[in-house]
């Protein structure tokens, strides 16, 4: 009699949560949870993802950048042949007074050394980014501005050559023929594979000429694009098919002091009005990459665009940790605010405003009538929450709130994910009822695995949060996977949790300020770490409904972490399943609850030892690998040793 009576209530519980499965809608998520994180960081922009292969194409590097640059640095004055001449830097008749350093070029003798092989001239040499990468059989687009100031017509031989000079890869020739700034175009075509070329202007007749913006660009850059992306770097972050790319930092966004603010007005144009500047991180930007360049990939790879603007005050790091004599937060006097608040509102007209608007019309004469669908923009960088602070915020809240209520404005709490910051910033959140605000932490792997109920307890109607940037210090195995576990938590709470981006993205070797980041390359190879896999792994599988109850295990085990999503618009089950600990374990799936599904699914699993990591040299110790899994109303699955395994399977609808 027990026996039946224990049978019974067994069946009941059954049925009860077979019941509870079918009957279960998930939770609905952000659709824009998993995006990225853009600054011009560890020569991420120049030198990095922006194309551009010449350095200080306009002669505007200056000692406030690195003590020993100046407009002159990266280039060197040459006159092969035994020629005469001197070269000199300028401004008194700049392209714009945006660009104001020129150089002028004095040729007095072009020489004819009997035993001298090579091209004689007057001119200057380029060594680009640690030498300009060349491939054998493609073009290269070289502009440069030139302004005759001799009478006589001017010949310039422009060519890719060895550092020595000693072989020429490719040549052309062009003549100057206007005594006002004029724009020139010529193609290179590469013959050799070459990561050390230098790129060399020689004057080749006796005359005396002004030249700047000396620009070279592979003719293939991301959809090539004209002033565009490397394409090997930007089709890295196509393929993780982010939501969304907040750009442009990071501290750069709100700058070291209040005249180094990032001002999206000055990297919009033609290239050769941009106005150059230091950057926080020590190096100059050529805003080459500027918001149009940044908006135009968002549009390319199907990402919304997060500008970040600053609130009216500067980096409360100015001057203390990258440089000595700085001035901590400042705010720009109140007398200045009006303006800085249209400066905002401004950048919603560019990009989302009529043809007919004034700040509409700039974007469609740079070659984009369509309106850039604006949805999002962030106010402030983890600033220090002072009064100073709350009070320019609000103003620039309450303004785009006003004119543009559709807009949802990301406030900020802080650099840390607790304290007086993290406090006092929240405390504005509520005040304000601001949308989303940037959370930022950059913590231990063990904090990621100990922390993963934090946004469990968050008010779920209230202000919501973007998970601006966050990393665990390393580029190993176990710091990617501690942040795979992390994640399914903010897919979890992804009724809270509207975005989030690892930070930072890009480092160059022997050119980084950070040290964990994201992806690591050079002129020509590229190191992806695990945290991109991982990132890669999540942001390519997202979706916008969440259930709970899908995949157990047995007992409590904070080294396992798993989350179940599904994509209603493939209508595709999403299963990700983390082992953040040296034993391979199980878990159960229990699909019963869905129907139509097809059991063959796709399975990716990122493995490896605790502390593999991947270098520039070596940067395939740790990929993930994708098979096929056959898969049922209930089974089992064997986690490996420190993984995350993606599950995706698809349905008959
Ligand atoms: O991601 C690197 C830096 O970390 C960002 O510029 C800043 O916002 C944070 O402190």
């Amino acid at each position: 009699m027990k026996i039946i009576k224990l049978y019974t209530v067994l069946m009941l519980i059954f049925f009860i949560s077979i019941n509870a499965q079918q009957n279960y809608n998930g939770k609905k998520i952000s659709s824009d949870l998993f995006g990225l994180f853009f600054e011009d960081i560890n020569y991420a922009a120049d030198g990095g993802l922006y194309a551009e292969l010449v350095q200080n194409r306009s002669f505007e590097y200056n000692p406030t950048e690195q003590k020993i640059w100046n407009p002159l640095s990266f280039w060197e004055y040459i006159c092969p042949g035994f020629s005469i001449g001197r070269i000199n830097v300028e401004t008194n008749s700049p392209i714009h007074p945006n660009n104001p350093h020129y150089i002028v070029l004095d040729v007095e003798h072009v020489g004819h050394e009997k035993n001298y092989k090579g091209e004689s001239g007057v001119g200057i040499k380029n060594s680009g980014f640690a030498g300009i990468a060349i491939k054998s059989g493609e073009k290269y687009n070289l502009t440069m501005f030139a302004r005759q100031l001799s009478k006589d017509p001017i010949s310039l031989s422009v060519s890719l050559q060895s550092p020595s000079g000693k072989t020429i890869y490719a040549e052309n020739n062009f003549a100057v023929s206007s005594g006002k700034w004029k724009k020139y175009f010529t193609t290179l075509n590469s013959t050799v594979n070459s990561d050390s070329a230098v790129l060399v202007i020689l004057a080749t007749t006796k005359c005396k000429l002004a030249l700047d913006v000396i620009s070279l660009f592979p003719e293939k850059t991301f959809k090539n694009r004209p002033n565009g992306l490397r394409a090997d770097l930007a089709q890295l972050l196509a393929d993780m098919k982010p939501k969304f790319i907040r750009f442009p930092g990071g501290c750069l966004a709100h700058g070291d002091g209040l005249g180094n603010m990032y001002r999206w007005k000055n990297t919009i144009g033609p290239i050769e009005e941009r106005k150059e500047q230091r950057n926080i991180w020590g190096y100059n930007q050529t805003a080459g990459l500027g918001y149009y360049e940044y908006f135009q990939f968002c549009e390319d790879i199907g990402a919304k665009p997060l500008p970040v603007l600053p609130a009216g005050v500067c980096c409360q790091n100015s001057g203390g940790t990258w440089r000595i004599g700085g001035t901590g937060q400042k705010a720009l006097p109140m007398n200045e605010m009006s303006e800085y608040v249209k400066e905002v509102l401004d950048l919603i007209e560019w990009a989302n405003g009529p043809v007919t608007s004034k700040w509409g019309a700039k974007r469609a004469s740079a070659g984009h009538p369509k309106s850039f669908n604006l949805q999002y923009i962030g106010i402030g960088n983890e600033d220090k929450i002072t009064p100073e602070f709350e009070e320019r915020f609000k103003m620039i809240f309450d303004a785009v709130k006003k004119k543009y209520p559709e807009i949802i404005v990301i406030g900020t709490v802080g650099p840390f994910h607790s304290g007086d910051d993290f406090e006092k910033g929240w405390k504005i959140a509520n005040d304000l009822k601001i949308p989303i605000v940037d959370e930022h932490y950059y913590v231990n792997p063990d904090w990621f695995l100990s922390n993963q109920n934090r946004y469990d307890s968050y008010k779920r109607n209230g202000t919501k949060v973007y998970l601006g940037e966050y990393a665990s210090w390393g580029n190993k195995i176990r710091n990617a996977i501690a942040e795979a576990a992390y994640m399914t938590s903010l897919e979890r709470n992804g009724d809270v949790v509207s975005m989030a981006s690892y930070a930072p993205l890009f480092a160059k070797k022997d050119f980084t300020q950070w040290k964990t980041d994201m992806i690591f390359f050079d002129n020509t190879k590229i190191c992806l770490t695990p945290n991109y896999y991982v990132q890669k792994m999540f942001s390519a599988n997202q979706g916008d409904l969440y259930f709970d109850n899908v995949i157990s295990a047995n007992g409590k085990d904070s080294t396992l972490a798993f989350s179940c999503v599904q994509d209603t618009k493939t209508s595709d089950i999403i299963l990700k399943l983390v082992n953040a600990s040296v034993k391979s374990k199980k878990a159960k799936i229990d699909l019963t609850g869905f129907s139509n599904l097809i059991p063959d699914a796709e399975l990716t699993v990122f493995s490896g030892s605790a502390n593999s990591e991947n270098t520039l040299d070596n940067p395939q110790i740790v990929v993930p690998v994708s098979s096929s899994i056959r898969v049922s109303g209930k089974f089992e699955y064997s986690l490996p040793e420190w993984s995350l395994s993606v599950i995706r399977i698809k349905s008959k609808n």
